[in-house]
């Protein structure tokens, strides 16, 4: 693999990271989705996951990617750890650490909780998404859905519809296209935006109609029911008349892609249609979500070798 150099010990998120380092991953991926499947990069080393929130998509993607570069992988079950019976999240993995772990990828339902830990140990860690914060990995791999779909991100107008206040794929990519050159508009109903998101160089929009208009793609986004403590909007089925994403709303954007991170609720931010309708890009962000994780390893172990 011939990709360029990369710097960082760890991927915590992409507010930290220059235009031209997403591009490195994103050039690295699109390397490891045409390549054989089977690589050594990572050949000696061992990769564990620290999940303390459910995980479909990126625990089994991240576990296919770490060993299709030929890592070992632990099988570390956080429910079941000594997590429960007080011992903190750093010295959990200074003792890993100490049996040879070498990659952390880590979900956590605190925001910002992997910054203190980075520091504090040898190991990288890999933020698998922390709180409302930052889910990098997510937003590669959409990134690297649209660029491959379209070309090129700079001018696209992408549209983020649905629970923006509790979303961490929202930020990551919010900081991901804005930096690829993409204009972003934020849409649901005023309860779930931030009222100063605007401070992050997007716009602003309650109405969906409005917002899809010369659409590039639009970016469906979960509302995020266990991360409410209060009822924030009326009801389900008042949210998809306003915001749920059907083929009729499509129709006023031509050629606009369908993003959606998953996993989906049916009938409340999208319809069975519009998800698996010719426009939507929804499987294929999950297959790309390999080889963008191959991509994060893969550099991230050129690093390692490097500064061993
Ligand atoms: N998109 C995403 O993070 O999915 P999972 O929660 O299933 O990992």
């Amino acid at each position: 693999m011939t990709a360029k150099t990369w710097d960082r010990k760890d991927l915590l998120g992409l507010q930290e990271l220059s235009a031209s380092e997403i591009e490195t991953i994103l050039d690295a991926a699109v390397i490891f989705k045409s390549s054989s499947k089977i690589s050594s990069a990572l050949s000696g080393s061992t990769a564990a996951f620290l999940f303390s929130e459910p995980s479909t998509r990126t625990r089994s993607s991240f576990e296919v990617a770490a060993r299709r570069l030929g890592a070992e992988v632990l099988g570390f079950s956080v429910a079941s750890s000594s997590l429960l019976k007080g011992e903190s999240l750093l010295d959990t993995l200074r003792n890993l650490e100490a049996m040879g772990v070498d990659y952390f990828i880590l979900r956590h339902e605190h925001s910002g909780v992997l910054e203190s830990l980075a520091p504090n140990t040898r190991a990288s860690l890999i933020n698998a998404g922390d709180g409302a914060h930052e889910h990098p990995t997510q937003a590669l791999l959409d990134l690297f859905t649209l660029r491959e779909k379209k070309k090129t991100l700079k001018g696209l107008k992408v549209v983020i519809v649905g629970d923006i206040l509790h979303s961490r794929v929202a930020r990551s990519n919010i900081h991901g296209l804005k930096k690829l050159g993409a204009r972003v508009t934020v849409c649901g109903p005023s309860a779930l935006i931030p009222g100063d998101i605007e401070k992050l160089g997007v716009a602003a929009s309650h109405d969906l109609d409005a917002a899809l208009k010369g659409a590039d793609a639009v970016n469906v986004l979960r509302l995020q029911l266990e991360r409410q403590n209060q009822n924030l909007i009326t009801s389900l089925s008042d949210y998809f008349e306003s915001y749920g994403l059907t083929p009729a709303r499509l129709a006023a954007a031509p050629g606009c892609v369908v993003l959606h991170p998953g996993p989906i609720n049916r009938g409340v931010e999208i319809s069975s249609q519009a998800a698996d309708g010719p426009n939507s890009l929804i499987l294929e962000q999950v297959k790309n979500g390999v080889a963008v994780r191959m991509a994060v390893l893969s550099l991230i172990g050129q690093w390692r070798k490097r500064n061993a």
